[in-house]
């Protein structure tokens, strides 16, 4: 099967979370399955190319004052998948990918409407797909566009659309005349398609219009259902429950590894956790933390400081958690307002608080190697992949009950030996600061905390079983497009491509 994915970030091209990561990580899992897999995001002045060749010079896209040119450009095959670039500088050759501290750009609408008409334009040439798989509010206008203005397109009647929510916090909200300077008909703003409370919402519109829709973990996938964490669109979700469905992400284990990570001052591996121990010296002194007792246990934080994350409570306890035995050192950009938090604390409590205000991928590898705790508090989750990560690295996850974050750790019991973090479920700094102390506590029996560290580094979450969770529903989506899936069943997949070799 050939699947397209569309999205507005990809590893190692772009990245601002952990979108970049699964679209840099499940096209190549596809493609081991034996899958033709094609990936298209913009290219951004980030976006680093080697072999760059142009393969589409010119597509026209209109806007409702004028046309704008843009080309695709391709950017190789990488272990079985092929990257396209759709080039266009007026939009993308900027500073950052979404807008600047100041907020989002004021045109990204037009942005993201002219990357997705191009993927639809631009696929005709190259290659369409069975499936576009589409991801967030940024590729959304893919599947409204297929079913409205290109229904009649002979080139895509049985195309199948899968949509993959990553966060429902971004819904791609735009006012009403975005649709005429889009050139899209008016009759899409009603209720019951883009109209929402009176503007045009993007990823309501990839709800009503994909044929699938997914999102990052089962947990998730009931969660965005209700009025608490659907942001207004719960209710079609729930119109659309019996195509809604979760599929945890995975992890790609040659980039996080503690046995393999290149940005690493030591390796370890569950049987012998030696090298840790240089991590953690060489993550205080990146730090600046001089002179503090190595045996004190740190904690670890990599996040975009958003309000989704939990910041609020950690701003509550703070002062508390600092007459505590311990050092928190924290990565992460975004809101001022957290930004400042961090800074302040940092001066309040030097020896305890170390903070970079920065995107840094190299220190976000020594954070997981070298703490031994690390910090999720978040509100909600739809994934979450640090602590994933975390559990790969021995550093044990302490997280809110919600989400990925709920399906991927399991709480820890000493009586037992059994479990891979610690949980709360309750939104409260008090909850936070009771789970975080109880951390520390158990800290202290360095021998059954050994213990807790390896359960979590022997489990796997590797792309694989996700991967042919996702070969499931596209077969579905393509069913319901009416479309006969010719492909073997999954379990004869390997036997067929086998005897395919055999007879070349
Ligand atoms: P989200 O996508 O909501 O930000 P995830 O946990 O899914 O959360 O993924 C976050 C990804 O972004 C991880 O790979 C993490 O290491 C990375 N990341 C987040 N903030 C930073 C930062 N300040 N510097 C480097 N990497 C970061
Ligand atoms: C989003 C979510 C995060 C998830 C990531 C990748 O940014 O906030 O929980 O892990 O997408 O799916």
């Amino acid at each position: 099967m050939h699947i397209a994915f569309a999205a507005s970030e990809c590893v190692p091209f772009s990245k601002t979370g952990g979108l970049g990561d699964v679209v840099g990580a499940l096209p190549r899992a596809l493609a081991e399955l034996g899958h033709q897999v094609s990936v298209y995001v913009p290219r951004y002045r980030q976006t680093k190319l080697s072999d760059a060749q142009t393969v589409v010079r010119s597509i026209t896209v209109p806007f409702d004052d004028r046309y704008r040119f843009c080309s695709v450009v391709s950017g190789g095959n990488h272990s079985g998948v092929r990257f396209y670039f759709v080039e266009y500088p007026p939009f993308f050759d900027r500073d950052a990918l979404y807008g600047t501290s100041a907020g989002d750009y004021p045109d990204n609408a037009e942005r993201f409407a002219l990357f997705s008409r191009a993927v639809l334009e631009a696929s005709k040439i190259l290659g369409v797909p069975h499936v576009f798989h589409c991801h967030d509010w940024q590729s959304a206008l893919i599947p409204i566009l297929l079913r409205t203005q290109y229904a009649e397109d002979p080139a895509f009647r049985d195309v199948a659309t899968v949509f993959t929510i990553h966060n429902m916090g971004y819904q791609g909200l735009f006012p009403p005349d975005t649709l005429p300077l889009l050139t899209l008909p008016w009759d899409l703003f009603t209720i019951s398609k883009m109209e929402f409370f009176g503007n045009v919402n993007f990823l309501k519109g990839a709800l009503v219009y994909s044929d699938f829709v997914t999102t990052v973990s089962r947990k998730y996938s009931q969660e965005i259902q209700t009025t608490e964490f659907g942001f207004g669109l719960e209710g079609v979700l729930r119109d659309r429950a019996s195509t809604v469905t979760g599929i945890l992400n995975g992890v790609d284990y040659d980039e996080w590894s503690p046995q393999t990570d290149k940005f690493i001052a030591a390796h370890y591996s569950p049987q012998d956790l030696g090298g840790k121990l240089s991590c953690k010296r060489d993550l205080l002194a990146a730090f600046g933390v001089t002179n503090a007792d190595p045996r004190l246990p740190v904690i670890g934080i990599v996040s975009r400081f958003a309000a989704q994350k939990g910041f609020d409570l950690i701003s509550q306890i703070m002062d508390r958690l600092a007459r505590e035995e311990m050092i928190v050192v924290a990565l992460g950009a975004g809101d001022k307002q957290y930004e400042e938090m961090f800074v302040r604390l940092n001066k309040q409590f030097p020896h305890k608080i170390a903070v970079k205000v920065a995107y840094d991928n190299a220190v976000a590898h020594k954070i997981e190697a070298g703490s031994d705790m690390f910090l999720m508090p978040s509100k909600y989750e739809p994934c979450g992949l640090n602590q994933i990560y975390s559990l790969k690295y021995g550093t044990v996850p302490i997280v809110r009950a919600t989400g990925g974050l709920d399906d991927t750790i399991e709480p820890w019991d000493a009586r037992t030996g059994r479990g891979t973090g610690f949980k709360f479920t309750e939104y409260s700094g008090e909850a936070l600061l009771r789970t975080i102390k109880q951390a520390l506590q158990a800290f202290h029996d360095q021998n059954s905390w050994q213990t807790l560290m390896r359960n979590g580094m022997k489990r796997d979450f590797s792309w694989n079983a996700s991967a042919k969770e996702y070969v499931r529903v596209y077969d579905r989506a393509r069913q319901t497009r009416g479309a006969l899936v010719h492909e073997p069943p999954e379990e004869f997949a390997g036997v067929a491509s086998v005897s395919h070799q055999l007879a070349k």
